[in-house]
């Protein structure tokens, strides 16, 4: 899951400038996804998810273990911020401002967002890695990187809330 962790703590530092709704509104009147959603934090994000996706290739060689494709990581670290902006989204349309906490959704956005997107694009690769137990992993480990890490960018300065 690696891929797809790293995206958000990087949209984070990078993002800024343009918000990706430019600053429209939907038909409720409110923001399309809001300013916590920039073209720079996806961009960023989704690069950098990249990076490191390739980096575990390289070390999966090293080991001689095969666990992620070059597709695998794409589809990670591009579904974690896409399940990210659906999730603004729904929040906005919830009436929930912009860092505003909901509890689950934030947490899990990007979990969703990364199997969804494999799961339609690469169907075989999530049924040969992504198993029950795995799964079960996943779900186990995702709120305390989330809440370790917002902690962190909190201290650090690059969010203005620690969740
Ligand atoms: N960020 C960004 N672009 C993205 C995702 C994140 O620029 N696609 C940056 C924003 O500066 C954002 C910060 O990363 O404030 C933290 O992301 P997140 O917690 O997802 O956004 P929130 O500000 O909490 O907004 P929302 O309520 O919409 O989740
Ligand atoms: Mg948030």
């Amino acid at each position: 899951m690696i891929p797809a962790y790293i995206p958000n703590p990087v949209a984070a530092v990078t993002g800024g400038g343009t918000p990706v709704d430019c600053g429209r509104r939907w038909r409720d009147g409110i923001r399309i996804f809001g300013d916590g959603k920039t073209f720079r934090g996806l961009f960023g994000g989704v690069t950098a998810g990249i990076l490191a996706g390739f980096l575990l290739l390289l070390l999966e060689g090293h080991l001689g273990i095969s666990i992620h494709t070059p597709l695998s990581v794409v589809l990670l670290a591009a579904g974690a911020l896409l399940g990210d902006l659906v999730k603004s989204f729904v929040k906005r349309r919830l009436r929930k401002e912009r860092g505003e906490q909901w509890l689950i959704a934030d947490q899990y956005d990007l979990v969703a967002g990364a199997l969804v997107l494999c799961v339609l694009v690469d169907p075989a690769w999530v049924a040969a890695r992504i198993t029950p137990l795995v799964l079960l992993w996943i779900l186990l480990i995702t709120p305390l990187l989330h809440r370790g890490a917002n902690i962190i960018g909190y201290l650090a300065g690059v969010k203005d809330v620690p969740w």
